[in-house]
């Protein structure tokens, strides 16, 4: 069973998604860690509820990214994780975590990336006046929001809309796309029949030794 470490800052609402996709089956994983850096924040509460196990930092505490990503790669090793799935973590992921795990991080923005990066995608779509917007599921590397796309669903602008009925109607696309790909992903991996990340790393300490 591949594991995964979910990244959120917010609410959590995808991290939900994806929690109750394991719970129902749809996704053959298991949400191993919440990994998030805001202490008060919601989805805090949401991993507490599901007995997913936490781990809470606050990045002014560390001298700097290096020294903050150093310490969640070790709770991921420690953790056996797999997989880093990005959901509404609002910092970019630096050098350690990607060295530490490359091309195994992904993340979801809520819009049809290229366009819109940072924050509040849907409002700047909204403000742009935009008549299809959207979700984008991708890997990360060092930029804000970019990385090779794995996987995106159109959202139209209705003239009736307002920005509160397109934020939820694009976050519902998001509750759905992102476990969906997120298995795709892993079935494909698998099929492959290249090792899991964990194999992977555990033949590299072999030849290490
Ligand atoms: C989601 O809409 C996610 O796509 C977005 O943050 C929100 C988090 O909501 N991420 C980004 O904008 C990344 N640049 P949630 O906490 O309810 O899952």
């Amino acid at each position: 069973m591949m594991k995964l470490a979910v990244f959120a800052s917010g609410s959590g609402s995808n991290f939900q998604a994806i929690a109750d996709a394991v719970v129902e089956n749809r996704l053959d994983a298991e949400v191993s860690l919440l990994v998030c850096d805001k202490p008060d924040a919601y989805v805090v509460k949401r991993a507490e509820a599901l007995d997913i196990p936490i781990f809470c930092f606050r990045p002014k505490a560390y001298d700097n990214k290096a020294a903050f990503e150093k310490e969640i790669t070790a709770r991921l090793h420690e953790a056996e994780v797999d997989w880093i799935v990005l959901a509404g973590y609002m910092r970019l992921i630096g050098e350690t975590l990607l060295a530490a795990f490359p091309e195994h991080i992904i993340n979801i923005h809520p819009s049809l990336l290229p366009a819109f990066p940072g924050l509040d995608a849907i409002g700047q779509a909204w403000e742009a006046g935009v008549k299809v917007t959207g979700v984008t599921v991708h890997y990360v590397d060092e930029g804000m929001d970019s990385g090779k796309i794995i996987a995106q669903e159109a959202v139209a602008v209705k003239p009736t809309d307002s920005l509160a009925s397109l934020t939820k109607a694009v976050q519902a696309v998001e509750h759905r796309l992102y476990p969906d790909t997120i298995q795709s992903l892993l079935k494909e991996r698998l099929s492959q029949g290249g090792p899991t990340y964990n194999e992977h790393q555990t033949s590299i300490n072999q030849r290490i030794e």
